[in-house]
């Protein structure tokens, strides 16, 4: 993209405060949230550009799984197919626009419940009934349309951009730094979902700052994890890497750790974004995943995957484990609920201005530059 469009109803003076260095920057401005405009804009620019995480492998382990999803408009599904080979596609039929399937299962065929026109799980049209005397149609060449797709750490991404650059060579610093935690053998053991009215980046803002710990999470992680103790790993990357050290050196409770950690691993909170909104944290024993699927400028479904290595699922106390790490994320993410209830408010109202960053929000301050970068058409 090489034309540069300013941004509806936000000044270039703005802009211009987003991008000073950290130590001078001030927030996003409002509209760039609460705007019906720049939403389609961002649509278009940022997120359908973008690696989009929407399943992980092991929810579609056998050959005929499927998983429904709505991303961006598509009602998409992501199946398994008869050669284990896992593919994400639409699932609008080819004739006359009707869904295939709705939740998840297991199916070798895909049958329309409009006119049975009947698909194979790796999405070529098998039999259309009755289409005799159609002139130059042919089965063989209808094929339901998939996204770009890549498997990362056991993740399932996608992106609607075909000339995409692949999510692991861009990401590359950034999955080293998580490699000990060996993510591709760990699995979904519980998930919390919600109904948000946010714009997603008040989620990611939030997630990504652990400034917030001294008032909002007074109680749970202020005395762990300090807010002031809290810094950024600078990689380069489309990334942001928070790492929030542990003041009490003890191993994490619940679940036995993951092996061959690092000392500080097994005590230290990791918080991570891959832009724009892959968003994962990591501690000595599991790993939580807040899977963002936008439902417009100013909603989302949010569902909070906790994850732990495969083999921990044998262990005998393993149902009161994954009852409490679920109960703890609930606890954590409702007091964050509260926070993003008000800067939602916040962002609404008419005298809105925008705010100084702290230098503990430099991740906040990286996805701002990343955003305008692609918002403005510079990146
Ligand atoms: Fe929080």
């Amino acid at each position: 993209m090489t034309s540069v469009e300013p941004l509806p109803g936000i000044s270039d003076a703005e802009i211009d405060r987003c991008r000073q260095p950290l130590e001078k920057a001030w927030t996003l401005p409002a509209k760039a949230y609460t705007s019906t405009e720049v939403g389609a804009l961002e649509q278009q620019r940022v997120l359908k550009r973008s690696w989009l995480p929407i399943g992980r492998v092991e929810q579609i382990p056998e050959p005929g799984d499927y998983l429904c999803l709505d991303l961006l408009d598509q009602p998409l599904m992501m199946v398994r197919g008869q050669d284990e080979k896992v593919r994400v596609m639409s699932r609008i039929c080819l004739h006359r626009g009707a869904p295939l399937a709705e939740g998840s299962g297991n199916k070798k065929l895909f049958v329309c419940p409009y006119h049975a026109w009947s698909y194979q799980n790796d999405g070529q049209l098998k039999k259309a009934p009755l289409m005799d005397g159609a002139e130059d149609f042919d089965e063989r060449k209808c094929r339901l349309p998939g996204l770009k797709t890549e498997i990362w750490n056991g993740f399932i991404l996608v992106n609607f951009d075909d000339e995409a650059t692949s999510f692991a060579e861009q990401s590359a610093r950034f999955g080293d730094y998580f490699s000990n935690y060996r993510m591709d053998d760990m699995q979904i053991i519980r998930t919390l979902e919600f109904d948000s009215h946010w714009n997603w980046k008040v989620l990611v803002e939030n997630f990504m700052e652990a400034y917030h710990h001294i008032a909002i999470h007074a109680r749970t992680f202020e005395p762990v994890y300090r807010a002031r103790d809290s810094k950024i790993v600078d990689h380069g990357e489309p990334c942001s890497i928070l790492h929030m050290p542990s003041a009490r050196k003890q191993m994490a409770q619940g679940f036995p750790l993951i092996e061959k950690l690092e000392e500080w691993q097994k005590t230290d909170l990791l918080a991570a974004v891959a832009f724009p909104f892959f968003l994962i944290a990591t501690q000595g024993n599991s790993m939580v995943w807040y899977q963002i699927l936008p439902v417009g400028h100013d909603r989302l479904t949010l569902k909070i995957h906790i994850c732990i290595p495969g083999k921990n699922i044998e262990i005998d106390d393993f149902d009161a484990l994954a009852d409490a790490a679920a109960e703890l994320a609930s606890i954590v993410h409702h007091e964050d609920i509260q926070a993003n209830d008000m800067v939602w408010k916040g962002l609404n109202a008419p005298l809105a201005q925008q705010g100084r960053l702290s230098p503990l929000e430099k991740s906040i301050w990286q996805l701002n530059q990343w955003w305008l970068g692609r918002m403005l058409g510079h990146a």
